[in-house]
């Protein structure tokens, strides 16, 4: 037998996707982290002519130049963040983003402030970089919102970095303004390093998203097209940074996958260029099935946050009974647990279903809660 290296044995493969595998089809997915949407056409139709004219070969690393200034652009209008698109860099996904962070800025021994809970492969990029975990914590009484002052009192000479992630996976808080421009101020002043993921920006209803950029040289912004634009399997994403970070940032995109794929890479130009008529419908329908089971969860007894933003609710439920009941029962949902020990005690559940679905499922929650 061959041994894998110690980092590799360290972390475990998603239990997520293993309890997907071994349940029953036709129940109700409320465990879904991606877009029951489609790929809008006008991004499809981009797509394939790409293909016919033979636009199959190897891009610049960093990506085009055009839909690096496309995303450019972006950064300055919707972010406030003046970037070059020399400082962008094109990815597969904000997956490869956030290892390729981790892989160019954490090694043994650096202290990693990481939100409890957050989404799975935080931890383990961290660990596979060998770096230490500093849990942060995001409590309910504050809406799940990660604050200032629980990020300040972590701080030590040995952070070396923070992963922020608004709106967030797995709760769908919103980091209000005033905490993200602190705690950008504080890493300029600590000097530590913020990750922000940014991939649900624009699921976000009745708030403003902002970045911490706006307020840091210390930051790498990460976004990708997977969320807003239904694309997740088209694997696309993008992060920025200033020079010095990019160039050590490039180094692991580059030997690790060189570009990422031309025809992803046509499909997001068009997505960013294109109409975005199809992004605010998505946005609306998600508001309507958040409010949906806000309202239903609340009403059952399951006491639950009106999350801000991204597809995701965190309901407070103790029994831990629960997941294994309502899948059972015909409904998928995802122990908090896994995000973390300040999920244990709730349960992720995403709208990324349709109305009727998350209806019907609710009325299956209601009746297995009342058991
Ligand atoms: C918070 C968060 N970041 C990043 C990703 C990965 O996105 P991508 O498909 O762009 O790799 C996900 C996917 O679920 C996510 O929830």
């Amino acid at each position: 037998m061959i041994n894998p290296a110690k980092r590799t044995k360290s972390i475990e493969l998603s239990q997520i996707r293993k309890m997907f595998e071994i349940t029953n089809p036709d129940a109700i997915n409320l465990g879904i982290g991606e877009p029951d949407f489609n790929v809008p056409e006008n991004i499809k139709n981009a797509m394939i002519e790409s293909i016919n004219n033979n636009d199959t070969h190897y891009t610049p690393n960093k990506g085009y130049i055009e839909l690096r200034e496309e995303i450019a652009k972006k950064f300055k209008n919707d972010n406030n963040i003046s970037t070059d698109p020399e400082n962008i860099i094109v990815t597969v996904g904000a997956s490869e983003a956030l290892y390729m962070c981790a892989q160019a800025f954490i090694e043994k021994g650096d202290d990693v402030l990481l939100p409890n809970p957050s989404f799975l492969s935080y931890e383990a990029c961290i660990k596979l970089s060998e770096g230490n975990i500093i849990p942060v914590d995001c409590k309910m009484e504050n809406g799940f919102k990660l604050k200032y002052e629980d990020v300040s009192e972590k701080i030590t000479k040995n952070t070396k970095a923070i992963i922020l992630n608004s709106p967030s996976n797995p709760t769908g808080a919103v980091m209000d303004k005033e905490d993200i421009k602190a705690i950008a101020e504080l890493s300029m002043d600590n000097n530590f390093l913020i990750i922000s993921d940014e991939i649900y920006e624009k699921i976000i209803y009745d708030k403003k998203h902002y970045s911490p950029a706006e307020w840091s040289e210390n930051v790498i912004t990460l976004n990708g097209f997977s969320k807003t634009y239904a694309m997740t399997g088209l694997r696309i994403g993008y992060l920025t940074a200033n020079e010095y970070l990019c160039e050590e940032l490039l180094k692991i995109h580059q030997y690790n996958i060189a570009c990422a794929n031309t025809t992803s890479q046509r499909g997001a130009y068009e997505a960013l260029t294109g109409p975005q008529n199809e992004v605010e419908k998505m946005v609306r329908e998600f508001k309507r099935r958040r409010d949906l089971i806000v309202k239903r969860l609340n009403e059952i007894g399951h006491e639950t946050v009106n999350a801000e933003g991204a597809f995701y609710v965190f309901p407070k439920i103790e029994d831990d009974t629960f997941v294994k009941r309502a899948a059972a029962a015909g409904v998928i949902t995802v122990p908090g647990g896994a995000f973390g020990s300040n999920g244990n005690g709730h349960v992720r559940m995403s709208y990324a279903n349709s109305y009727e679905n998350i209806s019907k499922a609710m009325d299956i929650i209601e009746e297995i809660s009342h058991e």
